[in-house]
């Protein structure tokens, strides 16, 4: 992008002659959408709120970190918690892609509730050029769903703006340099969050699991990218495994869980190798997360299987 400041100017007249009344602006807390949500409350003041989904999906203390994020861009941002309507919806789904496509309708039956009740005809959404160039040149008719919010149901209700979708990866990152939105280094974590690091169903006690244990790897990690002992990985984080496997707790023996922690390198997401990472590391990891989960996890794996063969998530 040669001049960040006129494509500025443009996309919030943009916005005003396309959005004659109120709008929602769906924020992730990556940068696509933060930006669209930044130039959105610039052009159309209070005619438009902008909505961060807790979908009972996300990490430890996850809302937290986007609230900070949000402020530090300037960004009014309120938080519809939804939960319960994500758990029901994944209920005795087991099929990744059935999970995504769910996660992907819940996301926008939430942001329609969320426009009736703000009264806006309009969803204002951060994608960018490679989100539907990838999925065939039409975000309607995206199956694999690398995106937050994945394939739009045909019956959508709301009217769908874009002020980025001409715009590549590297010119975001120029806007949002210019727009003052804070950058922090952080890991990629995909949309269906962590609906897709349980193989097998989702299940309230499982989410609980998987968060505590990958919020373990989480912290272990950064301590040591912290002591500068480890270079960043491109993505850390746990897996829960539905299999069952037996261990000791005093003098019983004990049927829990396998998780498995997968640290990789990555430049691009397109291929990864498993990072040779400090034994102590691991272990420190797999003492913990059996002792913190103790009863529901016996058993802690580190997958050294590069991408490809394997891809980075496990479903
Ligand atoms: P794979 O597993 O295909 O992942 O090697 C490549 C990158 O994409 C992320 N990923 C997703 N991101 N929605 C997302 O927003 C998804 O459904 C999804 N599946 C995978 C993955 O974390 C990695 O960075």
């Amino acid at each position: 992008m040669r001049d960040p400041a006129a494509f500025h100017r443009e996309a919030v007249e943009h916005l005003r002659s396309q959005v004659p009344g109120r709008a929602i602006v769906a924020t992730s807390g990556g940068i696509d959408s933060t930006a669209a949500a930044v130039l959105s409350q610039e052009a159309l003041g209070d005619r438009c709120r902008a909505i961060f989904v807790d979908t009972g999906l996300l990490r430890l203390h996850e809302v937290e970190r986007m609230q900070t994020l949000f402020a530090a861009s300037h960004l009014r941002v309120d938080v519809a918690s939804a939960g319960d309507r994500f758990l029901s919806a994944l209920a005795g789904v087991s099929d990744p892609e059935e999970k995504r496509r769910r996660v992907g309708e819940t996301f926008i039956r939430v942001f329609e509730a969320e426009a009736s009740r703000f009264g806006a005809d309009t969803l204002i959404q951060g994608t960018i050029a490679p989100d539907w160039i990838e999925s065939g040149g039409s975000l309607r008719d995206t199956i694999k769903t690398h995106h937050n919010v994945g394939g739009l149901p045909k019956d959508l209700k709301l009217r769908i703006v874009e002020p980025l979708r001409d715009l590549y990866k590297d010119e975001v990152r120029t806007l949002s340099i210019h727009l003052g939105i804070p950058a922090p280094e952080r890991q990629p974590f995909p949309g269906p969050g962590l609906a897709v690091r349980i193989n097998g169903p989702v299940t309230a006690e499982s989410l609980a699991a998987v968060r505590a244990a990958n919020a373990v790897v989480e912290e272990e990690v950064e301590k040591h990218i912290a002591d500068g002992s480890l270079p960043r990985p491109w993505q850390y984080f746990a897996v829960l495994l539905p299999v069952p496997t037996v261990g000791v707790q005093g003098d019983n023996r004990v049927h829990g869980k396998a998780v498995s922690v997968r640290i990789v390198e990555s430049s691009d997401a397109m291929t990864a190798t498993a990072m040779d990472v400090p034994m102590a590391l691991l272990r420190t990891i797999a003492e913990r997360i059996t002792r913190e989960l103790a009863g529901q996890v016996t058993r802690v794996l580190y997958d050294i299987t590069d991408k490809p063969p394997a891809t980075i998530e496990w479903e």
